[in-house]
C-alpha cells in the first residue's frame, strides 16, 4: 500500500480520490494499493467521506515519512511550485495535471526528480485523460516524431462546435459554455488560445528534449470569429477548429496554434464538442490519432492516478519524460509554408484578377448569406509572404489557415 496526499481538493483533487475509491480493487490487483492520507486544502470539507483526512499545512505532509506519492491538482505556479519542489527534494513522487507549472518548471521539477530518485510525472497535464504523454514517451519510443496536430482545448471546440452547428455567435455562444460550466469565470486562457499553447510546448519540449517556451509560439484565439466564417467553412465542406501543431525539422520545431479550416476528410473532425484529438505523424508508423475527453473531473482525475500508480510502483526510479532547461531550436514560423483561406470584400467577379495576382493561383468562394463579399482559397506559401500580402491588400476581412485540397 502506498500513502499518498492530493494538494487541492477541487474539481480534479477530488475526483482524484473518487477514481481512487471507485477502482481500488482494480488498483490493488495491479499490485499498486494507494491510499490517500491526506489532502491539502485551505477550506474544510465536513461530510466529505475524506473531509478528516483534511489538513492545511503543508509540512504535516511533507514531514510524514510513509507519503511516497504526491497529487498537485492546485494549480497555479506559486505554492504549487515551492510544494512540488519540496517533495522532489525529499525523494517524493509528485505526479500533477497543472500545465502552466509543467510549462514553465517542467525542466527543472524533472531534473530535481531525478537527482532525487524520484518522478516528476504529467500525464493530465496535455489532453486530460487521453494518455498521449506516456504514448510520446513510451509507446512510439522507436519512431522520429514529425509532426503534432491536434484540437487540444476542449471549452474552445464545444464553442466552435455550437457556432458550426447552431450558426450561433462567438458571444452567445461563450456565455452559454459559462453558464454550463464548461468555459471559467474568466475565459481568456481558452478563448485566446493560450492552454493549446502552453499544452503544444509541453509536447514539442517531450520530443525535442529542450524547452519550448510557450511565449514563443505564434497563438491566435478565436474571438475574432465570426458567423460568415462558418457560412464559408459550410461552402467548403470544411468545419473551423483551433488547432495546435508542432513540426519537427533540421531547422527547427515550427509551431503554432490558431484556428483552422479543416476539410471534412479530416481525422481530427472526430473531435466535437469538449473532446480532444491529435494526430502524431512519425516515420515508421506514420499518422496516429488520439482521441477522448480532454477535460473534466474524472477522465483528467484518471491521468493523475495513473501517473501515481506508476510512480507507486517504481519507488527509487525516476519515470516519466522530461526535457532539459536549455532552449529548443524554433524554426521562423514565417518562413513555414501553408494554405489559407481569406475574405475579401467586394464582388468576387470584379477583383478575381487582382486576386489571383497577389495570391497565384487559387479560387474563389462564395457563402449563402453573406452579401457584399467572397473568399479566396490560397494555395500553399510561407506564412511571412501570406501576412505581407494581406497587410497590403484592400478591403480584407478575416483569414484562416487552410491546407485545402490542391484542386476544388
Ligand atoms: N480549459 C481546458 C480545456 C481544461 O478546456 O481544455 C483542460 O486542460
Amino acid at each position: 500500500m502506498t500513502e499518498i496526499a492530493i494538494l487541492g481538493y477541487g474539481t480534479v483533487g477530488s475526483g482524484v480520490a473518487e477514481v481512487i475509491g471507485t477502482n481500488a480493487e482494480l488498483i490493488a490487483a495491479r499490485g499498486c494499493a494507494l491510499h490517500v492520507k491526506y489532502i491539502l486544502d485551505l477550506r474544510d470539507f465536513p461530510g466529505d467521506p475524506y473531509g478528516e483526512r483534511v489538513v492545511h499545512d503543508f509540512t504535516c505532509i511533507l514531514d510524514d515519512p510513509e507519503i511516497k506519492v504526491i497529487c498537485e491538482t492546485m494549480g497555479g505556479v506559486g505554492a504549487a511550485y515551492q510544494f512540488s519542489k519540496q517533495a522532489l527534494e525529499k525523494g517524493i513522487s509528485v505526479c500533477t495535471s497543472n500545465k502552466e507549472l509543467v510549462e514553465l518548471h517542467g525542466a527543472e521539477l524533472s531534473r530535481i526528480a531525478k537527482e532525487n530518485h524520484c518522478s516528476y510525472l504529467f500525464e493530465a497535464s496535455v489532453g486530460g485523460g487521453i494518455p498521449l504523454i506516456r504514448t510520446i514517451c513510451q509507446g512510439l519510443t522507436a519512431e522520429k516524431i514529425e509532426k503534432i496536430y491536434g484540437i487540444l482545448n476542449g471549452t474552445t471546440n464545444y464553442i466552435l462546435t455550437k457556432m458550426d452547428r447552431e450558426g450561433a455567435d462567438f458571444d452567445a455562444v461563450l456565455k452559454e459554455a459559462q453558464a454550463n460550466g464548461y468555459a471559467e469565470k474568466d475565459p481568456t486562457a481558452d478563448i485566446e488560445a493560450h492552454d493549446p499553447c502552453r499544452k503544444i510546448a509541453i509536447l514539442a519540449s517531450l520530443v525535442t528534449g529542450k524547452k519550448v517556451d510557450w511565449k514563443n509560439i505564434r497563438c491566435e484565439g478565436i474571438t475574432k470569429l465570426e458567423k460568415a466564417d462558418f457560412a464559408y467553412a459550410w461552402a467548403l465542406d470544411a468545419q473551423i477548429k483551433l488547432v495546435a501543431m508542432s513540426e519537427f525539422t533540421e531547422k527547427g520545431c515550427y509551431a503554432c496554434v490558431s484556428p483552422r479550416l479543416l476539410p471534412a476528410d479530416s481525422p481530427l473532425l472526430c473531435a466535437q464538442d469538449v473532446f480532444n484529438a491529435v494526430l502524431i505523424h512519425s516515420n515508421m508508423l506514420d499518422d496516429s490519432l488520439y482521441y477522448g475527453r480532454g477535460a473534466g473531473k474524472l477522465a483528467t482525475a484518471s491521468a493523475v492516478v495513473g501517473d501515481a500508480i506508476e510512480a507507486a510502483a517504481n519507488p527509487g526510479r525516476t519515470m516519466g519524460g522530461s526535457w532539459s532547461e536549455e532552449a529548443a531550436l524554433l524554426g521562423d514560423i514565417d518562413e513555414y509554408e501553408q494554405g489559407y483561406f481569406v475574405r475579401l470584400s467586394g464582388a468576387a467577379d470584379a477583383r478575381r484578377e487582382e486576386v489571383q495576382k497577389v495570391f497565384g493561383n487559387g479560387y474563389t468562394v462564395e457563402a449563402k448569406g453573406v452579401p457584399g463579399e467572397f473568399g479566396y482559397v490560397v494555395q500553399k506559401m510561407r506564412e511571412g509572404a501570406f501576412l505581407e500580402k494581406i497587410a497590403a491588400m484592400e478591403g480584407v476581412l478575416g483569414y484562416l489557415r487552410y491546407d485545402a485540397p490542391a484542386e476544388k
